[in-house]
């Protein structure tokens, strides 16, 4: 698999501004996969300043905490104020996991799957909340997440103790069926697990390694 090298942070997010402005441009009707986390704040700011039709988009994101959703840091508010509040997106086209996980996924398989879906990675090789250990055909579920992840999430929620131990995350089953995937890192503590993941062995414990077996990937890195 190949990674591109992007020179800067700045690029990064225009680069995946970009892909996700031609598939609006070419698919008005597009259904998308979004990642929350750091790595795409940049990405998503260039999308609100492209001012794209987002009217007949539809959005899934991949995963949230186990928490109340009015908390400040929970992955729905961060989407309100990053993305949803500054775009024509219709409230009721954004969809989040939820309980049953089944209903999420008969959500997804009734708008006939997600086009183009962007991914971060974690430390640990997670993509979602896909921890190592996790089925490469699995499909959204409760999931308890890792040590790393806790310790990793704990600078949104000050401590390790107030930061959320489960959450609902899209299946890598579920995540693969995308038509198209792109996975996004930042920063040098990313390049190891990246380059283990895109050119190791393809196994359940580097999560992020299943995306070897999927014909339409592109990874974007920035140091
Ligand atoms: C979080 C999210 C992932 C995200 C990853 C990396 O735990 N659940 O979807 O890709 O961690 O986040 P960051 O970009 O903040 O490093």
């Amino acid at each position: 698999m190949e990674i591109k090298v992007l020179k800067s942070y700045k690029e990064l997010s225009s680069t995946v501004a970009n892909v996700v402005k031609r598939q609006l441009k070419k698919h008005p009707l597009s259904k998308l996969g979004l990642p929350t986390g750091d790595t795409p704040l940049g990405m998503y700011d260039e999308l609100v300043k492209r001012e794209l039709d987002w009217s007949h988009v539809i959005t899934f994101n991949l995963d949230v905490y186990l928490m109340n959703v009015d908390h400040p840091e929970s992955y729905q508010n961060y989407m309100r104020k990053n993305l949803f509040e500054k775009t024509n997106i219709y409230p009721d086209h954004s969809h989040f996991p939820f309980r049953p996980t089944s209903a999420f996924e008969d959500k997804i398989a009734g708008s006939m799957g997600i086009d183009l879906c962007i991914l971060g990675i974690g430390t640990n090789g997670h993509i979602a909340f896909n921890e190592p250990g996790s089925s490469f055909l699995s499909r959204t579920r409760v999931v308890d997440l890792d040590e790393q992840t806790i310790e990793d999430n704990s600078r949104f929620f000050g401590s390790v103790d107030d930061t959320p131990k489960q959450a609902i995350t899209m299946g890598l089953g579920t995540i693969m069926e995308s038509k198209k995937i792109v996975l996004m890192a930042n920063g040098d503590h990313k390049l190891n697990i990246l380059n283990v993941a895109m050119n190791g062995e393809v196994t359940e414990s580097i999560p992020a390694s299943v995306l070897q077996n999927h014909d339409n990937v592109k990874v974007f890195y920035c140091d």
